[in-house]
């Protein structure tokens, strides 16, 4: 009973997925200058769930491997190990993902109009029968996300960032779909723009029950967005759990970390890189916990043993020896 409880809250269920990318060097250079295979993990035994008609964030630097999940979970990669589950979804067949990605330029067809991007979903899934049926379709949509009917007859090259990124979104609305994989999907985006379309993805997210797995290095944006956040540091989640109890208490050194980066009203100028160094290569992870070349209260068991994933008494789950309970 639990068990189907479970399932049937989740839209994804993830468990020990692993994805390792082979980056050596061509052959005849390794055997010539005697280099070893170079393999790195870029996601590590990586386990969490996107709950159905809701919202899980993935938020990390750069290279902790936000994108490589994307791509795992929608097919794009085949992971190297790990199990994904997916509910079955309005037709009984388990959902799948669309993923929307950062640049809406690069992933709308520049020599097409508008409304044939929008149409492409539509007429490859057969969602219409008819030209006209296809037609009002699209038309729907363009006001869906707020764009008029005339812009349908324009090129992308013709719309600002944020214009562009409401056509991607249209097209990703078009194979009618139940989840969305959005990765930094308004990080190219100035800040009162980004605010715009974050709002229209939350109300899209109401309006047709959409399940999210969201990705953004930055945590004002994913607290706007999420039931949940996981936070990952060098291709494993640290810490996860539900966002105002994660914003109110963040358990791990590293969210403590990232918190301290939201930029401030009062001091907008701050530096917003985090601070406590670099993230170490993931060609060459450290010993016990990734973390703790950078973590202010590291303990020699911290650099030998690597910490397992704990679950606290208000669900948060942790991979860290020394954070504590409520
Ligand atoms: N196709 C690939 N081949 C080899 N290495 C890869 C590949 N894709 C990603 N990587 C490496 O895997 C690690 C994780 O990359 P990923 O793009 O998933 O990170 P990210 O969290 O999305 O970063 P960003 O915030 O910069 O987008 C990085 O070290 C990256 O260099
Ligand atoms: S396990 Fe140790 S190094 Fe890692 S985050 Fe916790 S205290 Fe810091
Ligand atoms: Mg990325």
């Amino acid at each position: 009973m639990t068990a189907m409880t479970a399932q049937k809250t989740s839209a994804l269920s993830v468990s020990r997925l692993v994805k390792t990318f082979d980056v050596s060097a061509p052959w005849l250079n390794r055997v010539v200058e005697r280099k070893p295979r170079q393999l790195l993990q870029a996601v590590s035994d990586i386990s969490f769930d996107v709950p159905l008609g809701g919202c899980l964030s993935l938020v990390g630097e750069s290279g902790c491997g936000k994108s490589t999940v994307a791509r795992l979970v929608t097919g794009l990669y085949k992971p190297n190990g790990g199990e994904m589950r997916f509910a079955p979804g309005h037709d009984g067949k388990p959902l799948s993902a669309q993923m929307i990605f950062q640049d809406p330029y690069a992933s709308l067809n520049p020599r097409w109009r508008v409304k044939n991007i929008i149409a492409e979903p539509i007429r490859e899934l057969k969602l219409r029968k008819t030209k006209a049926e296809v037609d009002d379709r699209v038309m729907e949509l363009l006001k869906t996300v707020g764009l008029s009917a005339s812009d349908g007859d324009k090129f992308p090259h013709e719309f600002s960032g944020g214009q562009r990124q409401r056509i991607s979104i249209a097209r990703a609305l078009a194979g009618e779909p139940e989840f969305l994989v959005c990765d930094e999907p308004t990080s190219a985006l100035d800040v009162s723009v980004q605010a715009q379309v974050l709002n229209l993805m939350r109300r899209l997210q109401d309006q047709f029950g959409l399940t999210y797995l969201f990705i953004s290095h930055d945590m004002s944006v994913v607290r706007h967005m999420s039931d949940r956040i996981a936070v990952m540091y060098l291709g494993r989640i640290v810490e996860e759990g539900e966002t105002e109890a994660l914003f109110a208490k963040p358990r791990h050194p590293y969210t403590q970390l990232l918190l301290q980066t939201i930029p401030n009203i009062e001091k907008p100028h701050r530096d917003r890189v985090v601070a406590g160094g670099e993230v170490p290569s993931p060609l060459k992870p450290p010993s016990g916990c990734p973390f703790h070349p950078r973590c202010p209260i590291a303990t020699a068991r911290c650099s030998a043993e690597l910490p397992d994933v704990r679950t606290l008494s208000n669900g948060t789950r942790i991979a860290c020896h020394l954070a504590e309970d409520a």
